[in-house]
């Protein structure tokens, strides 16, 4: 089976321990249990500064986020939708990638909802992760009414939210081993 294969969580706010955060989490777990190696970009301790902005091309958590990139095979992005879109963090995070750091690798994606259930944010960041050159899986989960959605342990309460979550998962790993060089 050669090396495991490495998957790259990037969570659409500075916060771990928000609801995307938490969804992040449980399926980088499920990564690990399928035997992938698994990493999260942390936002809150490594901001990147808007593309563009002054200085932001010298930037050392630009040059870090890259080089995780760049030594991954698979990518999770998980975002709150907001305005029916990703968030700007989110944004920002894949502004900061270029296909020669991306091409030829699997995405996965999850967003979360105040609200009831929409595929917006997903479909934005399907065209995102396409222009980079990604392979975006065609399991996608979409976790509605997110106040709800997550227990008070911090587990989902929806199986079928759950089930889609675990398909996720595994499409990410193996899909990423049939691709990876
Ligand atoms: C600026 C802003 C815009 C939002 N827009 C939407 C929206 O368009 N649809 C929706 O269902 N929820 C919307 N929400 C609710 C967020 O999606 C929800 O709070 C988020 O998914 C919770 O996850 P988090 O704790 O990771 O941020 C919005 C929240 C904020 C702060």
């Amino acid at each position: 089976m050669g090396q495991p294969i490495r998957v790259m969580g990037i969570c659409g706010t500075y916060d771990l321990e928000s609801a995307n955060g938490r969804i992040l989490e449980i399926i980088l777990e499920q990564c690990r249990d399928l035997g992938a190696d698994v990493s999260i970009w942390d936002n809150g301790a490594y901001p990147l500064p808007l593309v563009g902005a002054p200085g932001s091309w010298d930037d050392e958590n630009v040059k870090k986020f890259q080089a995780m990139a760049t030594e991954s095979d698979a990518f999770i992005l998980s975002s709150p939708e907001y305005h029916g879109t990703m968030s700007g963090v989110m944004k920002n995070n894949l502004d900061w990638l270029y296909s020669k750091h991306t091409s030829g690798k699997i995405f996965g994606l999850i967003s979360t909802l105040g609200g009831q259930s929409s595929n917006n944010t997903l479909n934005h960041m399907r065209i995102a992760a396409r222009w980079i050159h990604g392979w975006v899986a065609p399991e996608q989960v979409a976790v509605p009414h997110i106040k709800e959605a997550l227990g008070e342990e911090g587990g989902i309460n929806d199986e079928s939210i759950r089930d889609r979550i675990s398909a996720l998962s595994s499409s990410v790993v193996e899909n990423s081993r049939k691709l990876r060089r």
